[in-house]
């Protein structure tokens, strides 16, 4: 089954107005591969300024995080229903800054991904290793666990409504890009783990993204992976070269 490609820009806490704009303009003007889904996350205070100047068919605005539960007294809080209010139907869930920072469980991920589905909103849900656990050679063990919070709440028809990003810890902002074989090697396991615990259609529709220091050098060969579907960007979705990314596939 053809995956179409899949580049996500997550800006994190970054991007003023005035460079927002700028990242969006850049990608208004850029000749993008029609054959890529782009989603552009910036900070919840500027994706109704990212909608409003993206004119760019096939680029898409997500949120980086959303709450929960129906809107309601949850200070500090997004709700799904802001975020369609606002024509925003995406967002990220778990990564590993909000697990590890926020203290964020595969639970908590994995009831915030259900709720943001069931509300209408896809979902890029994150999942990856730590160094240490990568060192002590849990780095499958730890997926499959994340893995299986998610499956645990989700339905088969939910998997239509999300991503997954394979973030490895130890590569995120670090310039420590995980090597082809170590991201295909995770990317082909959770492949192989949808298969035996969801199902084939599910295994074969799946995009399955890598992120960790990707930049407009190494996505090319990232990219050739079989179970490789598309990337996760951090620093790099905030400069030019986020339009090599994107067209890495090509
Ligand atoms: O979500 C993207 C990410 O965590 C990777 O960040 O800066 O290493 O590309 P970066």
């Amino acid at each position: 089954m053809a995956r179409k490609f899949f580049v996500g820009g997550n800006f994190k806490m970054n991007g003023t107005k005035e460079s927002i704009k700028g990242i969006v303009k850049n990608l208004n003007e850029a000749q993008l591969d029609p054959n890529v889904e782009v989603v552009i996350a910036p900070p919840a205070l500027y994706l109704q300024l990212a909608r409003d100047e993206l004119t760019k068919t096939g680029v898409e605005v997500s949120a980086q995080n959303v709450y929960n539960k129906p809107n309601g007294a949850f200070t500090g809080e997004i709700s799904v229903s802001q975020l369609k209010d606002l024509g925003v139907h995406w967002t990220i869930l778990g990564h590993s800054e909000r697990r590890t920072l926020l203290g964020e469980t595969d639970e908590i991920v994995a009831d915030k991904t259900k709720f943001s589905i069931d509300g209408g909103v896809s979902v890029i849900w994150c999942c990856g290793e730590s160094l240490q656990e990568r060192e002590a050679g849990e780095t499958i063990a730890v997926i499959e666990r994340q893995l299986a919070a998610l499956a645990a709440k989700v339905t088969a028809a939910d998997w239509k409504s999300i991503v997954i990003a394979y973030e490895p810890i130890w590569a995120i902002g670090t310039g420590k890009v995980a090597t082809v074989q170590q991201a295909q090697e995770v990317h082909e396991a959770i492949r192989k783990w949808l298969r035996a615990n969801v199902g084939d259609e599910v295994a074969d529709s799946t995009r399955i993204l890598y992120g960790g220091s990707v930049n407009g050098k190494n996505c090319k060969d990232l990219a050739k992976e079989k179970d490789i579907d598309g990337f996760l960007v951090g620093g790099a979705s905030l400069k030019p070269e986020f339009v090599d990314i994107i067209n890495s596939n090509q």
